[in-house]
């Protein structure tokens, strides 16, 4: 790699926020980085460790996290973010400070830049004192970003009243958010905890850019162009869209933290095409016991055969024990129709010819996934940007059917939709139209392809 007319081994650092949904895409950003030739040294809190034994060409350095294990049981998200920020800082600078000065075959490294996860905010000001440029990722929509901004608004005008620390937004209520006309305040990404406190600062921290030298975003001009111009108006430094950046990362890639069932795609190649509807939570969404019993019945009466990741501690009895409470008659249709795994290879799966639906909880690089293979999809959201998502799918984008409630007949009749009434076909058409036009996103001389030279283009330039 050349700079100035001599060679330079050009490392970069990554440094993504301990969850999976982040996890993914700052990796997947990382092996197209790889492809164009830079070395990459992703540094990473203790808890949630990627698996370096995936990334061989990866160099991986944990760093102290500070999280207790109190914060990590707590599954407080806003608390896990913000202890981690503050308790890592001067590791973190340690850390980035060994990396700058290592000497690796006999040579300083030339460490071109940093790129945050923009909820490791805290890496900004590391990376200043070290005059190191840094550049933010953003794995969230950018409708969910306008969004949280607004809640901030909201509260200031008064439109969200709170009693003591918890926010009273009426979770049923359809009225349309002032200026965000598109969402009504029941979509609005408040936090699983429903409580502002500390979520109000991390939209403060995370959108503070600082002095970052561009935004990197998952996300792409086929699905959110005018959105994307809004923001770049008003911000200094370029706002660069390379979504779906997975699409950059070889097929085979993957950064599962937990262990993939790949038996499932055996399954998968035994069914007709577009048959199957997959059903995934995500990685931290939960449910209950009831839920869990009236999605079970709800895929049993739909009779399509389905494939169903349940991730183990994603409900209350923590193993597989629900099965053999439920009644012998729904027992022995699930056992008929479908096919239950503890994690799966989830693009391969949305990649396959037999799939042909999703239902799902509306994270965004599931979201992503499930656009870019044509599958429409059933929106059943939990907490935060999954809602805004979840509205985008269903009334912007016309690739998903809102569902209101994990109940047996809701989701029988959502499923049939779906996948084989008449009345989905408009659905199941807008699917295979916007998977086109994100394929445009992403081929050479589109506008994510094009985002990614830039990008390339000014790393190099640092
Ligand atoms: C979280 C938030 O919930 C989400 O809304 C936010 O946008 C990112 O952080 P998560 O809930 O895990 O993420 O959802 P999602 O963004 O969809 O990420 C899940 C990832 O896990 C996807 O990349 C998906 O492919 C992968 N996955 C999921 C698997 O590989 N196997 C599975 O069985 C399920």
């Amino acid at each position: 790699m050349e700079k100035n007319g001599q060679r330079h081994r050009r490392r970069l650092v990554l440094l993504p926020c301990p969850f999976q949904g982040h996890i993914n895409p700052m990796l997947q950003l990382g092996s197209f980085l790889h492809s164009k030739g830079f070395s990459i040294t992703v540094i990473h809190c203790k808890f949630n460790s990627p698996n370096p034994s995936n990334h061989p060409s990866f160099e991986f350095i944990p760093f102290k996290d500070g999280l207790s294990g109190d914060d990590i049981s707590s599954g407080d998200l806003v608390r896990i973010i913000q202890v981690a920020n503050v308790g890592c800082k001067s590791h973190l600078h340690e850390c980035l400070s060994q990396i700058m000065t290592q000497r690796r075959g006999g040579q300083n490294d030339d460490v071109a830049c940093i790129i945050h996860d923009e909820l490791m905010y805290i890496s900004q000001a590391v990376a200043n004192s070290l005059k190191l440029p840094s550049i933010v990722l953003r794995t969230t929509s950018a409708a969910t970003f306008l969004a949280r901004t607004a809640i901030l608004t909201l509260k200031a005008e008064g439109y969200i009243p709170f009693q003591g620390i918890y926010v009273t937004i009426d979770s049923a209520s359809q009225d349309p958010v002032p200026g965000l006309h598109l969402l009504r305040f029941k979509d609005l990404p408040v936090p699983r905890s429903k409580t502002l406190r500390g979520f109000e600062q991390i939209v403060v921290d995370s959108y503070n850019i600082g002095t970052s030298s561009a935004i990197v975003w998952n996300t792409m001009e086929s699905l959110e162009l005018s959105l994307l111009e809004q923001i770049q108006q008003q911000c200094q430094v370029p706002v660069l869209p390379v979504g779906p950046v997975h699409k950059f990362a070889p097929a085979s890639y993957s950064s599962s933290l937990l262990e993939e069932d790949t038996s499932c795609m055996s399954w998968l190649g035994k069914q007709t095409k577009n048959s199957v509807i997959y059903v995934s939570m995500g990685s931290i969404a939960s449910m209950d016991e009831k839920e869990l019993v009236e999605l079970a019945w709800g895929l049993a009466n739909s009779q399509q055969p389905f494939l169903w990741v349940i991730r183990p501690g994603s409900n209350s009895y923590g193993s597989d024990q629900w099965i053999e409470e439920l009644p012998k008659v729904l027992r022995e249709t699930l056992g008929e129709k479908g096919c239950i795994v503890k994690w799966a290879p989830q693009k391969e799966v949305l990649a396959h010819s037999a799939v042909g639906g999703f239902l799902s909880h509306c994270g965004w690089n599931s979201t992503l996934e499930s656009i870019c293979e044509g599958v429409p999809m059933i929106c059943r959201p939990s907490f935060g940007d999954q809602k805004v998502n979840a509205r985008y799918l269903s009334h912007v984008w016309r690739v998903g059917l809102e569902l209101e409630e994990l109940e047996r007949g809701q989701i029988e009749r959502a499923v049939r939709k779906l996948m084989v009434d008449k009345e989905g076909e408009a659905v199941r058409e807008s699917a295979n139209n916007l998977k086109g036009k994100v394929e445009l996103c992403i081929r050479a001389g589109g506008s994510s392809d094009d985002s990614l030279n830039r990008l390339v283009d000014m790393i190099m330039s640092f």
